[in-house]
């Protein structure tokens, strides 16, 4: 394979399904080595990848031990082992694309930072909406002054009932402690994409919501702990049957087992997390939260819904001239210019914008790939300290929840980023 010297840590279903799976289809970069515990996971990537034996790892520190042996590294491992791998490998001298959320903490989260500073590293975080080609459109939109000046942010990300039930109610992200809060590990996507288009940080924050109805209180008479052993199954929009025991073997499907036949899933949802009644998890983020923020002056809204029939995006943007009204799903751009014509951009969709995130993944990797080629490109869209400030606004959104206040974004900011530094550094601060 071509292109710059990359290593992947965790082939789970990112690490497989975007990063393995780029570098397959594009060969515009060469995975050299790979670290993954789970066998089967491991040894059918690096036999894709062509990895010879002795470059896959159980442990991304036994990779970590042979010494750099590459340009770049994907880290590519659930929430809570994202800092400790990033911050070593930066002193192993690699540059990085690390998976969002930086980490499940704020002080992680600056920790990774600090360190890209210290080592003069590079991290690219992977916000990928920045790198779709909607986004870029409404962006420009808004930047080169088609609606005048911006007054407001509508915006709002529709989970979809599903989908919830999927990764925050049986899932991976469905408890604050082992991951983070929903507005990090969902919408810190939204957070960057909101601070990206307007390009001014957060002034003022505040928030609502709650965990309201996926709770054993709501539980129907007849249902059971797993959807198997369920009376009222066939009327529940939930049932992990209907999820995972359908013709379908993508995503969801593939998260659930590594043997995707019937009797495999079925397995699954006798044994597994998945199989669980959707009132009778271990779930405590919220299924509901409302952020309103001031960027100096300029007023946005952002709700986080669980309870959709679409797993989309959408987005209302107001200026003095007019309006734009994007649906992510559809790619469409509306754009309304007050006393006249509705103006409709659609979205061209090549290939590539049908892959993950309409394209977001891959366009996210070539920049990444442009990145290592290149050692002193700095233009990196998702910069790690552009993306620290998605990770501020989405805890700043949680802290104001829980203690029911507004935040001054300015204080929350540097008092963070200095308790975190003195922490590290020290009498060096
Ligand atoms: N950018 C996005 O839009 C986006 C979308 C989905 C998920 N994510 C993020 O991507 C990350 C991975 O998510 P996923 O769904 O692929 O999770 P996953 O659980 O499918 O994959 C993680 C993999 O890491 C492996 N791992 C665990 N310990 C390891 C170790 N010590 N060394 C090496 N590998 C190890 C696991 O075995 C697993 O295969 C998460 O942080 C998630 O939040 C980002």
């Amino acid at each position: 394979m071509a292109g710059p010297k990359v290593i992947l840590i965790g082939a789970g279903s990112r690490g497989r399904d975007i990063y393995g799976a780029y570098a397959l289809e594009t060969s515009k970069m060469d995975i050299v080595a790979l670290a993954e515990p789970n066998d089967q996971r491991r040894n059918s990537l690096a036999e894709r990848l062509k990895i010879p034996s002795n470059r896959r790892f159980r442990d991304w520190k036994d990779l970590l031990s042979v010494g750099k042996i590459a340009d770049g590294v994907i880290i590519a491992t659930m929430d809570n082992l994202h800092v400790e791998p990033a911050v070593e490998f930066l002193k192993a001298g690699y540059d990085i694309l690390l998976e969002k959320p930086i980490d499940r903490t704020l002080d992680g989260a600056i920790k990774v930072y600090l360190y890209a500073q210290k080592y003069k590293r590079r991290v690219m975080v992977a916000h990928v909406l920045r790198y779709t080609k909607f986004f870029r459109k409404v962006r420009e939109l808004v930047w080169s002054g088609t609606i005048g000046d911006l007054i407001g942010i509508e915006h709002k990300e529709n989970v979809g009932y599903w989908h919830m039930a999927h990764s925050f109610v049986r899932g991976n992200w469905r408890s604050k402690e082992e991951t983070a809060p929903m507005i990090l590990t969902k919408s810190c996507h939204d957070m960057d994409i909101i601070y990206w288009i307007i390009g001014k940080k957060c002034s003022k924050i505040s928030s609502f919501g709650n965990l309201m109805y996926f709770r054993r209180e709501k539980m129907p008479e007849g249902a059971a702990e797993r959807c198997l052993d369920c009376k009222v199954e066939d009327t529940c929009p939930y049932s992990a049957l209907k999820i995972y025991l359908n013709s379908k073997t993508g995503w969801p499907q593939n998260v659930i087992s590594e043997d995707l036949s019937y009797e495999g899933r079925l397995k699954a949802l006798r044994e597994g997390p998945y199989g669980r009644c959707v009132y009778a998890c271990d779930n405590d983020v919220v299924d509901h939260q409302v952020v309103s923020m001031d960027f100096e002056g300029i007023s946005v809204s952002f709700t986080m819904q669980a309870f959709t029939f679409e797993m989309d995006r959408r987005i209302r943007i107001f200026g003095s001239k007019g309006e734009i009204q994007g649906h992510f799903g559809k790619s469409e751009i509306d754009v309304l210019l007050f006393g006249k014509e509705k103006e409709k951009i659609q979205i061209e969709s090549g290939d590539i914008d049908t892959l993950g995130h309409a394209g977001g993944d891959f366009y996210m990797l070539d920049d990444f790939v442009k990145m290592l080629e290149d050692p002193n490109y700095e233009s990196i869209s998702t910069s790690i300290r552009d993306s620290l400030e998605s990770h501020l606004m989405a805890w700043a959104a949680e802290n104001a929840r829980l203690e029911n206040t507004v935040i001054d974004m300015e204080n929350y900011r540097s008092e963070n980023i200095d308790k975190v530094y003195k922490k590290i550094f020290g009498e060096e601060s």
